[in-house]
């Protein structure tokens, strides 16, 4: 699937607007993830740490925790197509350094990516430009629901 600048642009819109409700008081480090799906629903999400501190979840994990937990995904065979991801100081998501997804986030969005049977596109919002590389290219050979299925 290809996209338009236009839909690169909203659903990095998305993901800006996501990290405004970050809760990230201990790192002060504002992420936003946008997930689209092939239906054009598009799910967000936003970093929400923890006093402890190794409990915070990623802003991409929250958004596949939603759309999981929704239901509808599996119930209408969704496909994700591509995600956006953002972050920064407060208010300021996209205005610094190019966010790519953290590692362990790579491998939580390969699994709706194997289970939908898709290569999602990933574009990571920076005040350079946006960097753009398919999720197999973030995540070569990876291990998913289909060695296991
Ligand atoms: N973070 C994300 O939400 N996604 C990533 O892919 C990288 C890191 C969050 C975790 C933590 O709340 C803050 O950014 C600083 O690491």
């Amino acid at each position: 699937m290809t996209f338009s600048t236009q839909q690169r642009d909203a659903l990095i819109a998305a993901a800006r607007e996501a990290a405004t409700r970050a809760y990230a008081p201990y790192s002060k480090f504002h992420v936003g993830a946008a997930l689209l799906l092939a239906d054009g629903s598009v799910v967000t999400g936003a970093n929400v740490e923890n006093a402890s501190y190794g409990l915070s979840l990623c802003a991409e994990t929250v958004a596949v925790s939603g759309i999981l937990s929704s239901g509808t995904f599996r119930e209408q065979n969704g496909k994700l197509e591509a995600v956006a991801v953002t972050g920064g100081a407060p208010g300021a998501a996209g205005q610094g350094d190019t966010v790519t997804p953290c590692g362990r986030c790579r491998q939580i969005l390969n699994e709706i990516a194997q289970i939908g049977g898709s290569d999602p596109v990933v574009w990571c919002d920076g005040a350079e430009g946006v960097l753009e590389a398919r999720l197999s290219d973030l995540l070569p050979h990876a291990f998913g629901p289909a060695n296991l299925l």
